[in-house]
């Protein structure tokens, strides 16, 4: 029961333990040690004291420390699936899917390690700068702290140790406390792997005094976090000079033009609004549907999610599942309740039934509600009547964030416009906003953070660029 984190190759015990429950079961499945700052100290100075051996690492060997990284992931695809449905009781047949994709961001980080080059610089085209060869090299930066969210335990902790490692910086990681096994499970995956020591280090335990702890280091050179807000506002003004990565969420938005073909794109929907449980910084949470359509679209749609399977995430049929702790749940219904104050129609959902909050689609969310202003970061999905393609484009980009918004539209002008005027970070064109795959550019404009993930991005954030002029005269 009793875990231990990681530092330096060994597995530490610490002072204090907190006791963690499956989302699911209630039942206790692990007590975490909960670091103490002394402990997160020795953590980074044992990461700073091992950048240089990192630094001084071929990207042949980089590459292929990754390489065994996504090997260990194929051999121990389902145990790693089982800790996350444990954890996060995010239901099996999508926590697979995130062992694919955590694979294959593996992958491409062992690609992209081999990539990592600079650029020569036309330095004769200034006046001054005849006879000059000018040229850059992208250099590790050091040691990063990265903090990580629930949603996705072991993708989203992969985009930050990936393309760490691809480009030669230490790390140490602080997991969400909800799901700190699936990181745990990856510095035991690591162990096995020719990273040197140190290099990888997990410290569980509270945001305050893990998290606090990491970005008031003047030896972390740069902290990259996904959650909230309000959480990475914080990280941001507490951070001094060091590179900051905040990737924060949004209230995703989608629009469906006229003369689609809606068989094609409710199950789209359904799965953009409520797979893992809605708890997805790009779910689909306001859907703007043209009148033509919207009351053929609401009949398929609330018919479809009506169809989920809504059970045990160990069971491979269910689709919903427990949230991540039964304190998010009562607030989702009062968000809902506040909805329904607002004018909101429950077309289904709307309620907690066995511990489980019900997919939830409303009808007519006045802006001002929580369901649409706000991130819900629950299976509620908000589906509003427009009746021009403007109008939906202006009732996306009425938010504070903007992390990714998707059209379907048989029109290529609307497309094309669209993609013009939609304030995010990422159109997805006859999709819907929740379409990420690991290698492209992901982050967002606005409340949603400031730089961009996905591994070739990352390693960019990750790297300092140094200029080298040769003078030949
Ligand atoms: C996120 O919730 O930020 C990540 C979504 C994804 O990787 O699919």
């Amino acid at each position: 029961m009793e875990r231990k984190y990681f530092v330096n190759g060994e597995w530490k015990s610490s002072e204090k333990y907190a006791e963690l429950y499956s989302p699911h079961t209630k039942e206790l499945i692990a007590k975490i040690p909960q670091a103490t700052r002394e402990e997160v100290d020795e953590a980074i100075e044992v990461a700073y004291g091992a950048r240089e051996k990192m630094a001084a690492l071929t990207a042949f060997e980089r590459s292929a420390i990754l390489e065994q990284i996504t090997q260990l992931f194929i051999i121990h695809r389902e145990e790693a699936a089982k800790i996350i449905s444990l954890e996060a009781s995010k239901p099996l047949k999508y926590a697979y899917g995130e062992i694919d994709r955590t694979i294959e961001t593996y992958k491409f980080a062992a690609e992209e390690a081999k990539r990592l080059t600079g650029e020569m610089i036309p330095m004769d085209a200034a006046k001054n700068g005849a006879d000059r060869f000018g040229y850059t090299i992208e250099e590790p930066i050091g040691v990063i702290g990265a903090i990580t969210p629930f949603n996705f335990p072991q993708n989203l902790v992969a985009h930050k140790v990936g393309p760490a490692i691809a480009a030669g910086n230490t790390i140490v990681l602080k997991p969400a406390s909800q799901t700190p096994l699936s990181a745990l499970f990856l510095a035991e995956l690591i162990e096995q792997t020719a990273l040197p020591k140190g290099a990888f280090n997990v410290v569980t335990g509270s945001g305050r005094e893990v998290g606090d702890a990491l970005v008031e280091s003047d030896k972390v050179k740069m902290i990259t976090f996904t959650g909230s807000p309000a959480v990475g506002k914080g990280i941001r003004n507490k951070a001094g000079l060091k590179k900051v990565a905040l990737e924060l969420g949004s209230n995703a938005g989608l629009i469906i033009d006229k003369n689609v073909d809606l068989s094609k794109i409710v199950p789209k929907c359904v799965m953009g609004a409520f797979s893992n449980q809605g708890q997805v910084c790009i779910s689909l949470q306001r859907t703007y549907v043209m009148d033509e359509i919207f009351d053929e679209f609401i009949d398929q749609f609330s018919e479809m999610t009506k169809k989920l399977v809504v059970g045990s995430p160990f069971d491979e049929s269910t689709d919903i599942s427990a949230m991540i702790a039964a304190s998010e749940s009562e607030r989702a219904l009062e968000w809902v309740e506040e909805a329904v104050e607002h004018g909101a129609e429950i077309i289904t959902g709307g309620k907690i039934e066995n511990d489980v909050f019900q997919p939830t689609i409303l009808k007519n969310v006045n802006a001002i509600s929580k369901v649409s202003c706000q991130e819900v970061f629950a299976p509620i999905v908000g589906v509003s009547r427009i009746s021009s393609i403007e109008e939906g484009i202006e009732a996306i980009n009425h938010s504070d964030f903007g992390l990714q918004a998707g059209i379907f539209t048989n029109d290529i002008q609307t497309a094309f416009k669209a993609s013009k005027l939609l304030e995010v970070g990422g159109v997805m064109i006859n999709d819907i906003p929740t379409y990420r795959v690991d290698q492209m550019p992901y982050g967002g404009v606005k409340d949603s953070g400031t730089g961009k993930e996905g591994i070739k991005y990352a390693i960019h954030e990750m790297t300092e660029t140094k200029l080298v002029v040769w003078n030949n005269q």
